[in-house]
């Protein structure tokens, strides 16, 4: 199959129709590419994998084989919800890998940030890779890649990983129904395929998930209460009418004196971020409701274990990165 170039003149995918052609054609390109052979594809539930995998399914159905590798590092409910998602609901053949405690062990102690990273990606190939091995019949690999990422690689900016990694005796060929849209056409596709509007309009997330949030060397306990406090501040700020860019928390490697049924008590600070940007190349803070911002506390010291302290984090980028590893 020819490397698909976006065509200058392609119209922009802005509604259902457009999207029901475009998933028409991708359909018939796929059976006619994959014929009766066997698709995998590492799901992560983000939107561009979500939305490559529905695709398949209505392509190809059981022939698509999807792999979820639970890092250990994802936020509440993720995992919950691909296999709802695509198990239960869209009767994908799913196989379910909970790494956890391969990723935790690996990464107990270390706290460089680019060494947490690079234990991350490489543990994660290795899952994946392991995965693909005990299916001795796959003929092609389906990825998530989309437009920006092919542009990003080719000025340079950005180092397009979904194809590298997996090691030499694993070669496939590859199959990327999305390579040529912008990510707002992504998820026109992806809800006109029927993806959960919570699939479809999900916030970026860091390949190394909660694990860039969780600053310094990463503990069970901690990662816990980032997790439960991270729910909350998604619950909390998704309520607005208009929802910032991206918002979530952080949970730093440090505590502080506070006070709990009138005894000194050492407890983390968690810290709110929230930003608004076009392109992540920059980024402002919107202002949040103060009343808000009392419920969001609230609820986190009543609730999350370890926690006795809520900042919000007040910086743009620059200086600041919208991340904290
Ligand atoms: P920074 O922290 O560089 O983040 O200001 C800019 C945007 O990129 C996201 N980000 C990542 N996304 N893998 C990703 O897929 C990564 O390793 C990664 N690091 C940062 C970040 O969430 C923000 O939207």
């Amino acid at each position: 199959m020819p490397i698909l170039v976006r065509p200058a003149d392609m119209e922009r995918i802005t509604t259902t129709a457009l999207a029901q052609k475009y998933i028409e054609e991708q359909i018939s390109d796929l059976r006619a590419q994959i014929g009766d052979k066997k698709v995998l594809l590492a799901l992560s539930g983000g939107v561009d994998s979500s939305v490559t995998a529905a695709m398949l399914i209505r392509a190809v159905g059981q022939q698509l084989v999807c792999v979820h590798v639970n890092h250990g590092l994802l936020r509440k409910n993720e995992p919950e919800q691909v296999i709802e998602v695509f198990r239960k609901q869209m009767k994908a053949n799913l196989i379910y890998v909970d790494a956890t405690d391969r990723f935790l062990d690996k990464l107990a102690g270390v706290t460089d940030p680019e060494t947490k990273r690079k234990i991350i990606g490489g543990e994660f190939i290795e899952v994946f890779a392991e995965e693909a091995r005990k299916l001795n019949d796959i003929t092609f690999l389906a990825q998530g890649t989309i437009w920006p990422d092919i542009l990003e690689s080719e000025a340079g900016i950005k180092a397009h990983h979904n194809a590298g990694g997996l090691p030499e005796d694993l070669k496939f060929e590859l199959v990327e129904p999305v390579r040529i849209l912008f990510k707002d056409e992504v998820r026109v596709v992806g809800r006109a395929l029927g993806l959960p509007a919570s699939m479809v309009d999900r916030q970026p997330f860091p390949g190394p998930g909660l694990g860039v949030r969780c600053p310094g060397a990463i503990t069970r306990d901690r990662l816990h209460a980032l997790r439960e406090a991270d729910a909350i501040v998604r619950e909390e700020i998704g309520r607005l009418p208009e929802t910032p860019w991206q918002y979530f928390c952080v949970v730093p490697d440090m505590k502080s004196t506070g006070i709990k049924d009138g005894k000194r008590y050492m407890g983390w600070a968690v810290i709110i971020r929230a930003v608004n940007t076009v392109d992540a190349v920059t980024a402002t803070v919107p202002e949040l409701p103060f009343s808000l911002l009392c419920t969001i506390r609230d609820r986190i010291v009543a609730s999350v274990p370890g926690v006795n302290r809520v900042l919000w984090d007040l910086s743009e980028k620059p200086v600041a990165t919208i991340e904290y590893e």
